[in-house]
């Protein structure tokens, strides 16, 4: 377990309370929270941040900002390899439209290499996570694990993270989610809270359009239970086992 701190998000409405991104040009503030939290807690401290914001957008800056949080204690950095622009650009737009500089945060590990440095964005597959831990301790994936949750098995399966995931299956991994799903609906939840979560599932498979479309079709209807995974299900292409 660790507590966050967030320094990289660019909404107004953080901005407006003087928090996420726009702290990056408050290295001290952040610092003292680090301080103050690590003395209330026993869990470490670590911080998420950008390589940099609008026109403060070079290495020296973010390098200032890291080191002034390693004299409050934080020696763990989760970096999103993208400046935020924090006026006139949507938090979507900020995943995108900046450019990604990776080599900004390979540097940062070389300056720092007692630090464990994560880099975050764009990373969409293995060999790109075995080219960034080249140069750093660690990658955070966003976007490729929601868009294509089956990612994280071909993690898995690549550099370990606990569970036996060799002889899973596609399918096997929605059955064994219904007994979850129907709790979660026993408890008042809507099965679209929980479909809009694997709707990317078979993405790259063969009937990941019919999986979606049949989810998405369904599963906001009253009363839509476990079924409509199972008639998704059987919608799929291939023989059930086989995906
Ligand atoms: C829908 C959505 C919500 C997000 N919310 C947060 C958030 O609350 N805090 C945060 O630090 N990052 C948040 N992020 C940003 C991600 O943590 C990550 O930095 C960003 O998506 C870039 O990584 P990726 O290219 O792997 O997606 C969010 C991203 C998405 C797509």
């Amino acid at each position: 377990d660790e507590i966050n701190i967030n320094v990289g998000c660019p909404s107004d409405r953080v901005q407006s309370g003087q928090f996420g991104a726009c702290l990056m040009s408050s290295p001290e503030l952040v610092a003292r929270c680090v301080q103050r939290m690590r003395a209330a807690c026993e869990i470490p401290i670590t911080i998420k941040t950008r390589i940099g914001i609008d026109d403060d957008d070079n290495y020296e800056f973010l390098r200032n900002f890291i080191a002034v949080n390693i004299d409050a204690g934080c020696t763990t950095y989760i970096v999103h390899a993208r400046k935020a622009i924090l006026s006139g650009l949507s938090p979507k737009e900020n995943r995108s439209v900046p450019p990604l500089n990776y080599p900004r945060v390979y540097r940062l590990k070389k300056e720092f290499p007692e630090l464990r440095i994560i880099l975050n964005g764009g990373v969409t597959s293995v060999d790109d996570c075995h080219e960034h831990l080249q140069h750093v301790d660690g990658v955070m994936i966003g976007r490729q694990a929601y868009h294509q949750p089956w990612f994280l098995t071909e993690l898995e399966r690549e550099f370990g993270g606990g569970g036996d995931t060799r002889s899973l299956t596609r399918e096997g991994a929605i059955r064994k989610m219904l007994p979850y799903i129907e709790r979660e609906l026993a408890g008042g939840a809507e099965l679209k809270h929980v479909t809009r979560h694997l709707l990317g599932l078979f993405a790259g498979q063969p009937g990941a359009r019919a999986w979606r479309r049949y989810l998405s079709e369904h599963a906001h209807l009253a009363g839509a239970g476990v079924e409509v995974l199972e008639q998704a299900l059987e919608r799929l292409p291939c023989p059930p086992g086989s995906q």
